[in-house]
């Protein structure tokens, strides 16, 4: 039973309950018009204390296509967040207003701490810090649900900031929970996956690496990711690490033809433009497939599905 529960973390929902999840999705993406009232009066509250395009704009999109209605802000600099007001009073007020509230903060743990606050009304966290992003993952798997055929199995490639990804952690841990998964984790030294997280793998699911052109050729699935400047606190750093990997025709050239390329976006210039024209490269399908699956998870929290 999904209704009037929070998502603050991915391992919050059954393999089952995630499944549910799609499966809704995939009913709405095959007949849009039979949900456009599915959250008729019910209002969503969208507070972003931290800069979104695709996560707050699906979100919103989503329950608007459901028939109902989103107050919010994207900068807490216009709520009385800049007057000092705690973030368990802000919550404590704005779950008297509102059904689900999303919220995006770049504090590590504020998701868990809202849900806390409200414990009758749904939190989803849209993005803590470099923690977790868990609506980000409900959208990655349901494009590899549907572009791949199915969660398991797979040989997935992990490139980039595999330190500071918060989308990264959350697929990973997730796609772990299905069988036979494989990673492949490519990243410079300085931005390797946290070892405190390699523990948390089996031995022998995974392998890592600085190189692409070595292994681009052997994953289903190649999950490109931005350096993410604002964790940094060295712009030097930041400078010399951000434009280490760049996808593009040549190295696409050297990988598998029905390998299938995602990136969470925004990017930067880990993928060449070039590379967008190519059949394979579904970042932008994936962007979509998140409204799709953030209009079922709405739903399912608020019971209306
Ligand atoms: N993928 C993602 O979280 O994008 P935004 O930061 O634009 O929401």
């Amino acid at each position: 039973m999904l209704k009037g529960r929070h998502l603050i973390e991915p391992g919050d929902f059954t393999i089952e309950e995630l499944e549910e999840i799609f499966e809704l999705a995939d009913r709405i993406i095959a007949n849009q018009s039979d949900y456009i009232d599915l959250c008729k009066g019910k209002l969503l509250a969208s507070l972003f204390y931290e800069p979104s395009t695709r996560t707050r704009f699906s979100f919103e999109s989503a329950m608007m296509r459901l028939g109902g209605r989103v107050i919010g802000f994207d900068n807490p600099d216009n709520s009385s967040v800049s007057k000092g007001e705690s973030l368990s009073d802000t919550m404590r007020v704005i779950s008297g207003y509102t059904d689900i509230i999303v919220i995006r903060h770049p504090k590590e743990g504020t998701a868990r701490l809202a849900g806390r606050a409200v414990p009758d009304t749904p939190i989803i966290n849209a993005g803590d810090g470099g923690h977790e992003h868990p609506t980000q993952t409900l959208t990655d798997l349901l494009t590899i649900r549907h572009e791949l055929g199915g969660l398991g199995g797979h040989t997935i490639g992990v490139c980039g900031d595999l330190l500071f990804g918060r989308t990264i952690h959350s697929l990973v841990k997730t796609l772990n929970r299905y069988p036979n998964n494989k990673f492949v984790f490519i990243s410079p030294k300085e931005l390797k996956m946290p070892s405190y997280f390699l523990s948390m793998l089996p031995e022998g699911s995974y392998i890592e690496t600085d190189s692409l052109d070595a292994v681009i050729g052997d994953v289903d699935l190649l999950y490109m990711s931005r350096v993410q400047r604002e964790r940094f606190v060295n712009e030097e750093e930041y400078l010399r690490l951000k434009d280490v990997y760049v996808l593009d025709k040549k190295k696409m050239s050297h990988a598998r033809k029905d390998m299938i390329v995602l990136h969470p976006l925004p990017r930067v210039n880990e993928i060449a433009v070039e590379v967008d024209e190519d059949p394979r490269a579904l970042y932008f399908k994936q962007a979509r497939y998140g409204m799709y699956v953030r209009m079922a998870l709405i739903s399912k929290l608020l019971g209306t599905a």
